[in-house]
């Protein structure tokens, strides 16, 4: 990559954050991270005086509101951090000329078929989702946006059992973490608005397993609560990148 390798981080401090910073820093990149309390995406004042000041090139929006289940109760925060936050994160980018990166989620689909394209509708199935469809829409106020889509789990899988009969293309965090890293390596050659970052479906016990070898199988219609069938994401356009990375 040419351009100067200066990042800037929102949600830094979050799950990927933590696995993504290292790496970037191995990378060579110049990153800043500052916690929401030193730069809060709700007050667009402290995001521009940062920015201003360090100027960088990538502008990576992380930071948002996750927790599914409490979305349901605090809808009117969920939404703000979510889609006002990236509004602001894209306007702010804006200022300064940067591109910006914006996280987005396979939950903007209903995992109902499974193997989505980047061009498939979105159908959100909670109000977390429903967020991240309208955020996404949101990170469009920025010039140059890249919106990625993307599912990970946390590295070690702690649960006793996991399902066979659910398909994902999530990985662990760690390895998404590195699919980040390489794509950040060479965003310049990314010349679309929207990928899929995900590694290959498979189901979701045969993921757990892996770190988990005594885990049991179950199923996940012995479920209490509806669990989407197949939520994985289509990775051609992301292969096909990673080829052009290869001879770049
Ligand atoms: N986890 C998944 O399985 C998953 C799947 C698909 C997509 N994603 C997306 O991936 C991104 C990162 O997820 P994650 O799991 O790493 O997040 P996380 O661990 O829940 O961390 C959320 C981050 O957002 C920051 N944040 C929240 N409100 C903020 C505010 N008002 N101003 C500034 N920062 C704020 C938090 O900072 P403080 O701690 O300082 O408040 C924290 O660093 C999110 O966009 C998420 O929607 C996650």
């Amino acid at each position: 990559m040419s351009a100067e390798k200066k990042i800037f981080l929102t949600g830094g401090s979050g799950r990927m954050g933590s696995s993504l910073i290292p790496l970037l820093k191995v990378a060579d990149w110049t990153v800043a991270a500052p916690s929401s309390s030193s730069v809060n995406i709700l007050e667009p004042s402290t995001l521009d005086r940062f920015l201003e000041a360090f100027k960088p090139s990538v502008v990576l929006h992380l930071a948002a509101y996750t927790d599914v289940a409490s979305a349901e109760q605090q809808k009117a925060l969920c939404w703000q951090v979510n889609v006002e936050g990236t509004r602001n994160v894209a306007r702010a980018a804006n200022a300064i000329g940067a591109r910006m990166v914006h996280i987005s989620s396979d939950y903007v689909f209903d995992g109902e078929h499974g193997d989505y394209l980047e061009s498939d509708t979105p159908n959100p199935s909670n109000y977390y989702s429903l967020t991240k469809v309208v955020a996404e829409e949101a990170s469009r106020a920025a010039k140059d946006v890249l919106i990625v889509r993307t599912s990970f789990k946390e590295s070690t899988w702690r649960y006793p059992m996991a399902f066979m009969d659910q398909f994902t293309s999530a990985d662990y965090v760690d390895v998404i973490a590195q699919e980040f890293c390489l794509l950040l390596e060479h965003l310049e050659l990314v010349q679309i608005d929207i990928l899929n970052l995900v590694t290959m479906r498979k189901s979701v016990f045969e993921l757990a397993v892996q770190r988990n070898p005594t885990l049991l199988p179950g199923s996940r219609l012995d479920a209490k609560v509806h669990i989407p069938p197949d939520v994985s994401l289509n990775i051609s356009q992301w292969q096909e990148l990673k080829r052009s990375f290869k001879l770049a």
